[in-house]
């Protein structure tokens, strides 16, 4: 029997939670033969609490063989202690007309409590994955509030763009979904971030070709993509929460068992690639092994990816010059 591992989980409580822990403690994203110990942070309301106590007891009456213990409780740095993975979801989420960096002065004071507990009491080898949003800027947050920890081990959800993507280009080509490989979904988790499927391939074979509509690109596939969080808290009255749940899974997942080779797209620090100054929290491609992620390198970027790269960037920055009085 393999050691467990111990996933830390804040706002388990909440909707994403809810889609998420049941399928951790099945084996889904660390896998079918991995133990886990679920370590379950919530607000210290009694409403939360309670909520929570309630998920606990769901998760008990599932009797998950791989479900080697359960945490729940209010204090970060019991939820983060030795933790391997932190799944970082508990935040406020938008309503309607609201855009996710309008969360950013209120959510940021989460991320910089919860990013110096992870670096007082968490494993040195914490992988952490920021799902509340502006999810960019507040693994950017926890990041600069965890010093001892290393900062490439902080990243940021665009998987669920990845997807979303990946979905709007086997419908409009015509194709499975699962065939589809060498897509990117650049910068932020925002409507300015850039899904590039330049160098996307279906079967081996470029999907551009199949799809040569530079209109549709730029009228139709980038701004659906970019604005789908938008769409689903129109049509359903809350932000999504099943297919982040599932996006949390692949990130963590490709992240600790590897990609085999296929790209993938992570919110990481960059390291000065594709000219996205040091340490900005970009969406890049990225292929993993043994637990690290590398950037795919040296691809060609034409004007128009160029002017779409910048304009992403530019809004990090402002978030990050933003939140910059609170980081000292
Ligand atoms: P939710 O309101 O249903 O649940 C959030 C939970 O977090 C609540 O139970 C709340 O009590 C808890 N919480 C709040 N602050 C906390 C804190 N400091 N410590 C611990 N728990 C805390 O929201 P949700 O739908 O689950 O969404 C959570 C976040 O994920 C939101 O910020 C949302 O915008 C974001 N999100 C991101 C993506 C992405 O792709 N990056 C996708 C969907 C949602
Ligand atoms: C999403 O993309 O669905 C989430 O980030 C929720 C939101 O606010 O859009």
């Amino acid at each position: 029997m393999k050691k467990p591992i111990r996933v830390a989980v804040t706002g388990a409580a909440g909707q994403i939670g809810y889609s998420l822990l049941f399928r951790i403690a099945s084996g889904e994203m660390l896998g079918k033969d991995q133990p886990v110990i679920l370590q379950m942070l919530e607000l210290p309301l009694e409403k939360a609490q309670a909520a929570l106590r309630g998920v606990m007891m769901e998760l008990e009456d599932c009797a998950f063989p791989l479900l080697a213990g359960m945490v729940g409780t209010d204090d970060p740095r019991v939820a983060f202690k030795d933790a391997d993975v932190a799944l970082l979801v508990g935040a406020k989420p938008r309503g309607p007309g609201m855009e996710r960096k309008d969360l950013l002065l209120e959510n940021a004071k989460i991320f910089i409590e919860q990013g110096r507990a992870l670096n007082e009491v968490a494993s040195r080898d914490v992988k952490v994955l920021v799902v509340g949003n502006p999810a960019n800027t507040n693994a950017y947050i926890a990041m600069k509030s965890a010093p001892d920890l290393p900062a490439k081990n902080f990243t940021a959800m665009l998987r669920l763009d990845h997807n979303r993507a990946l979905s709007q280009l086997a419908s409009k080509a015509g194709v499975a979904v699962g065939d589809i490989e060498k897509l990117i979904v650049w910068g932020n988790h925002s409507p300015t971030m850039y899904p590039d499927y330049r160098f996307a391939t279906v079967n081996g074979e470029s999907l551009k070709d199949r799809i040569n509509d530079a209109e549709w690109n730029a009228n139709v596939f980038i701004p659906t993509v970019g604005k789908r969080g938008a769409a689903i808290i129109e049509a359903r009255g809350l932000s999504s929460a099943a297919s982040a749940a599932n996006a949390a899974i692949d990130h963590v997942r490709d992240w600790l068992l590897g990609s085999n080779g296929k790209w993938v797209t992570m919110g990481i620090p960059s390291d000065g690639s594709y000219g996205i100054p040091e340490g900005v929290m970009y969406g890049f491609p990225v292929t993993t092994q043994n637990g690290e992620y590398s950037i795919v390198r040296d691809l060609p970027i034409d004007d128009f990816s160029r002017e779409r790269m910048n304009k992403t960037l530019a809004e990090l920055e402002e978030e990050r010059a933003g939140v910059a009085h609170l980081l000292g």
